[in-house]
């Protein structure tokens, strides 16, 4: 079966349809398309304004008549309507430049998705513009874009951080052994900061602002030289306030999630039947994702699990450029 569909594959792409981000790999070319998973629509007609980045700056600042929408929460789809905009926007305009006459989509999912949700994605794909489609368990992708060797019968571990969910997987023979997903992701971060703030100094920050700041002085561990940056927001009689704000304090603030990412990577080492384990303890674990980025996640994990653990390169394309290689590489028979 596989085999068939893979002849189709002469004009394919990949999509990692992201809670934050979505990627699109075109066959041939590598990653095409890299956009946030953002749609401003019109209230009264819900048609889409703006798609992507000129969407992504609406966000917090759209006016009544104007709402900017993330359709996708947790690592799956919130609004079909919405998520079926987006796709439809990021495969016209990646088939536009390429003319294709008959178009196969990869489309990475989260594990654990139901039977239901994977057919709606499949199908939201093909009213999309997709000839054929087929679904590649995210897990997979990402280990197969960062170059882990899935196909052995040595274990690899995978940590993918993303926006809305922390998957954490553990795979051997081209096939997960065990898998978990937590609804910890960057998202999670950002409101904890934008919580924070609001406890400690009484100002109101923006999801824009609370992301700024986790990216540029956030940390996982104690940092030699601690950071500090100039928060704006506004104060609790409407005016605009700024303020300086350092990294202990965002390590503060993001430490109860943090902890979560740590538990479910436990939890899944000690479900790892121990020939499993002591390949994992050799190869160490790797890290994906945008959130693999915060400073010090690395060693966190390492701590606390006394095992190595490596962040993978370009790890917010993992997921995409693990479909690119399914697509690419023809030697692939995983499911
Ligand atoms: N340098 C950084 N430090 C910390 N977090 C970062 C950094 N760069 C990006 N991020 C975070 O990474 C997240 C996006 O990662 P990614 O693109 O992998 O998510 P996604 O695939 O869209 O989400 P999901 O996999 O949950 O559906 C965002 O929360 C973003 O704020
Ligand atoms: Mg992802």
């Amino acid at each position: 079966m596989f085999k068939k569909v893979l002849g189709f594959f002469s004009n394919a792409i990949g999509i990692d349809l992201g809670t934050a981000n979505t990627l699109v790999y075109l066959k041939g070319k590598g990653i095409v398309m890299r956009e946030p998973s953002v749609v401003a629509i019109h209230n009264d007609t819900r048609k889409p304004i703006a798609v992507g980045a000129e969407a992504k700056k609406m966000l917090g600042r759209t006016p009544g008549t104007i709402s900017a929408v993330r359709p996708m929460k947790d690592g799956v789809i919130a609004d079909f309507e919405i998520s079926e905009h987006m796709l439809r926007y990021f495969i016209e305009k990646v088939a536009r430049k390429t003319l294709f006459a008959h178009l196969s989509v990869v489309i990475a999912v989260p594990y654990g998705i139901t039977p239901v949700e994977k057919r709606a994605v499949l199908d939201s794909a093909q009213r999309a513009g997709a000839d054929v489609a087929v679904t590649l368990a995210e897990p997979i992708a990402s280990a197969l874009g960062i170059g882990l060797p899935v196909g052995e019968s040595a274990a690899s571990m995978i940590v993918d951080i993303g926006g809305g969910t922390t998957e954490v997987a553990i795979l051997s023979i081209g096939d997960i052994v065990h898998a978990k997903s937590i609804r910890v992701g960057g998202d999670e971060l950002d409101a904890s900061i934008t919580n924070y703030v609001k406890r400690a100094y009484n100002l109101d920050i923006g999801p824009r602002m609370s992301e700024e700041i986790k990216i540029r002085i956030g940390s996982a561990v104690k940092l030699d030289e601690e950071l500090r940056m100039e928060v704006r927001g506004r104060e609790k009689n409407g005016l605009p306030h700024s303020l300086s704000i350092g990294s202990e304090e965002v390590r503060e603030a993001i430490g109860e999630n943090l902890n979560q990412i740590v538990d479910a990577v436990r939890e899944a080492l000690d479900h790892s039947p121990p020939e499993l384990a002591g390949d994992i303890l050799t190869r160490g674990i790797a890290l994906a994702g945008g959130g693999s980025q915060l400073r010090g996640i690395d060693k966190l994990i390492s701590d606390a699990t006394g095992v190595p653990v490596f962040v993978g390169d370009d790890p917010m394309c993992a997921v995409v450029n693990g479909t690119g290689r399914f697509i690419e590489d023809n030697h692939w028979r995983g499911r």
